[in-house]
């Protein structure tokens, strides 16, 4: 007899949903897509009309989870993820959750031990770590590429990129600004290859220096400047109980020449190395050493590859590689960087 295919319903089916989830669940042979719900009706049948299968559209998730599901996989806007995920673990279903898990400690902590209890696989889906450069880069650090990393170099740095939907650009759907959108990236990723080390003191500034006016254009379309009310670009210090610091820049406006920069670089007693262009610099003996580090082109594209991680921790019990107690680390430090901005002072996490 033929084993019946894993079904997943999905929350939220807006732009990353369509583009990049849906072609990671088409990708693995027993999955289909069976239910979808969002609160936009249109959204919901333009995601039907995409996908091509016999798909149930709900325009409240909490209807959709009554239905026989195995996973949910949820992209709403941030500040939806953790009503989400809670009814979704209620239901007693498997959770991969866009970035970032949710805004605030609190909430990571309440779905994570809820995920612990029931005994359900929780995930936020942090793609960069599946880039072909951050695997790479991992393996090479772990075999000693790097001796011990002493500091850290973050930037997620755009020109003129803001993204100027709703579920962005206002702190009731989103939780913050370029903090919580890319700036959860990089960071994610840089914490990952020091083996996430905890943070105990953040100092940080986090403002809105352009998007309020008009003198950066946005590449993305224009925004609701009366109504934004997040940050447009923050910066932090953090330091590390293993004597480890980092330094943390993130923004979606300014004055700088390249489009983007989503980068870090670390700096290890034995070498040092670049995200994600992968150049390495050391020195052996009196001789300078430096380079590029060659990378596989193996992988399919970075969502996919996290979508087919997920799907395996799902289905051989595996733990989650994304685990809900590294999300709280990376979210501590943008959370102290809010708190240090609002105080005036550095944050002592505890
Ligand atoms: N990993 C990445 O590179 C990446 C890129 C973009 C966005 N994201 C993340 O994905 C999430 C969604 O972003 P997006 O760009 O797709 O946004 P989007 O605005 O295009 O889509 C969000 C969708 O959620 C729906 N929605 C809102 N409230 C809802 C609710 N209560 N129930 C059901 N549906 C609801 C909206 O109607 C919309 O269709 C965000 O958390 C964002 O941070 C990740």
């Amino acid at each position: 007899m033929a084993r019946r295919k894993l079904r997943i319903g999905f929350i939220g089916t807006g732009g990353i949903a369509l583009s990049a989830h849906v072609p990671g669940w088409q990708a693995l042979p027993d999955v289909e897509i069976v239910a979808v719900a969002d609160v936009r009706e249109t959204a919901a049948q333009g995601f039907v009309k995409a996908t091509g299968g016999r798909v149930q559209v709900f325009s409240d998730y909490r209807e959709m989870l009554k239905l026989d599901l195995d996973a949910v996989d949820i992209c709403t806007p941030n500040k939806v993820h953790t009503p989400a995920v809670l009814a979704s673990l209620q239901a007693g279903k498997h959770v991969l959750c866009e970035k970032p898990l949710a805004t605030t400690t609190k909430e990571i902590r309440k779905i994570g031990e809820l995920a612990d209890r029931m005994g359900l696989t929780l995930m936020s889906c942090q793609h960069m770590r599946w880039q072909a450069p951050s695997l790479a880069l991992r393996d090479w650090i772990h075999h000693g590429g790097l001796g011990e990393v002493y500091h850290a170099r973050v930037r997620a740095m755009r020109r003129a990129k803001l993204p100027p939907r709703p579920g962005f650009i206002y702190e009731r759907l989103s939780g913050g600004g370029p903090c919580m959108d890319i700036g959860v990236h990089a960071l994610d990723a840089a914490l990952w290859m020091m083996d996430f080390p905890r943070p105990v003191r953040v100092s940080g500034t986090s403002k809105t220096n352009f998007a309020k006016g008009r003198r950066i254009p946005g590449q993305w379309g224009d925004w609701d400047h009366e109504g934004f009310d997040v940050e447009d670009f923050a910066a932090a210090f953090v330091h590390f109980d293993n004597g480890a610091t980092l330094t943390l820049e993130t923004a979606w406006l300014g004055h700088q020449v390249e489009d983007e920069d989503m980068s870090f670089q670390l700096y290890g007693l034995r070498g040092g190395v670049k995200w994600p262009s992968a150049e390495f610099a050391s020195v052996h003996g009196r001789t300078f050493t430096q380079g590029t580090l060659k990378i596989p082109e193996t992988l399919d594209k970075a969502h996919t590859e996290a979508i087919q991680a997920f799907h395996q921790c799902m289905t051989r019990r595996k733990p989650s590689l994304v685990p809900w107690t590294e999300s709280i680390q990376v979210i501590a430090i943008l959370e102290a960087v809010y708190a240090s901005q609002k105080k005036g002072r550095e944050i002592v996490l505890k």
